[in-house]
C-alpha cells in the first residue's frame, strides 16, 4: 500500500508513544502526536476561544481534556502535511471521532490493551530525555548512558495524583471511542501488557497484514 495511516489507541500510559516510534520508523510515517504538539504549545493564548481557561497548560496540568476546537485545527492541520502517519492521542472522544472520519481514512486502527494498576506503575516512573526526546522507565527501561540518565525529566502530568485523574477521563471520554472503532469491525487489539519487544512484534505484523 501507499503509505499507511495508521491509528493507535490505549490508555494513558498504554505505551502509544513507545510503539509509535517504531512504527514511524519502520513504516516511514509521519508521528503525529496531540501530546507532544499540545505540550510544545503549552502557554498558546486561546481565550479567544470559547474556553473555559486560556491556555492548554491549564487542562493539562489538571488531566483534563484540551478543548475539541484547538485540538481539531491540530490534527487536521498535520494530516494535511503527512503523506503516512501514525496517529497517537486523537480521537479522544465521540465527536473527535466524528471529525477524523471527515478529515481521513484510516488503514489500521491498533488498540493496545493494559490493566490499569499497570499503566499507573509505567506512567509515574516514565522519564523523558529532554536532547532526544526519547522515553524511558526507571525501571523497566533505564538508559545505559549515566550523562542521559543525569539529564532525565518528569512529565508535570506523571504525578500519581493526575495520572489517576487522566485515567478516570480515559474512562468516561476514550473507552467508548473504542468501542465506536470495534462496533465498526476495524480494531486490532493487542495485548499492551508483554515486555515493549513482544508488543512491538504484534504491532509490526498486525499492520504489514493490513498492507
Ligand atoms: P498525551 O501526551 O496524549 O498522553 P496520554 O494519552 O496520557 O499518553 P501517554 O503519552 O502518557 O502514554 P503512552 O501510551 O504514549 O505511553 P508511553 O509509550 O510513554 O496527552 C497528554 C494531555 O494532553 C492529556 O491529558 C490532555 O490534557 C491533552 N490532550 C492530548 N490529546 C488530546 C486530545 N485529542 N483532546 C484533548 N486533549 C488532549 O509509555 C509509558 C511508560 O511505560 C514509559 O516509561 C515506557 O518506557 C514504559 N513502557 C512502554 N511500553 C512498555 C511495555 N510494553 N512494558 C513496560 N513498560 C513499557
Amino acid at each position: 500500500m501507499a503509505r499507511p495511516h495508521i491509528l493507535i489507541l490505549g490508555a494513558p500510559g498504554a505505551g502509544k508513544g513507545t510503539q509509535s516510534a517504531n512504527i514511524a520508523e519502520e513504516f516511514d510515517v509521519e508521528h503525529v502526536t496531540t501530546g507532544d504538539a499540545l505540550r510544545a504549545n503549552k502557554q498558546m493564548d486561546i481565550s479567544e476561544m470559547d474556553t473555559e481557561y486560556d491556555t492548554p497548560a491549564e487542562y493539562m496540568d489538571r488531566g483534563e481534556l484540551v478543548p475539541d476546537e484547538v485540538v481539531n485545527a491540530i490534527v487536521d492541520e498535520a494530516l494535511s502535511q503527512a503523506d503516512g502517519y501514525v496517529l497517537d492521542g486523537y480521537p479522544r472522544n465521540l465527536e473527535q471521532a466524528e471529525e477524523l472520519a471527515e478529515m481521513t481514512d484510516l488503514d489500521v486502527v491498533l488498540y493496545l490493551d493494559v490493566d490499569e494498576d499497570e499503566l499507573v506503575h509505567r506512567l509515574t516512573g516514565r522519564r523523558l530525555d529532554p536532547e532526544t526526546g526519547d522515553i524511558y522507565h526507571v525501571e523497566y527501561n533505564p538508559p545505559e548512558d549515566p550523562e542521559v540518565e543525569g539529564r532525565l525529566e518528569q512529565r508535570e502530568d506523571d504525578t500519581e495524583e493526575t495520572v489517576k485523574e487522566r485515567l478516570r477521563v480515559y474512562r468516561e471520554n476514550t473507552e467508548p471511542v473504542v468501542e465506536y472503532y470495534d462496533d465498526e469491525g476495524v480494531l486490532e487489539r493487542i495485548d499492551g501488557g508483554q515486555a515493549p519487544d513482544e508488543v512491538w512484534e504484534d504491532v509490526r505484523a498486525t499492520i504489514e497484514d493490513a498492507a
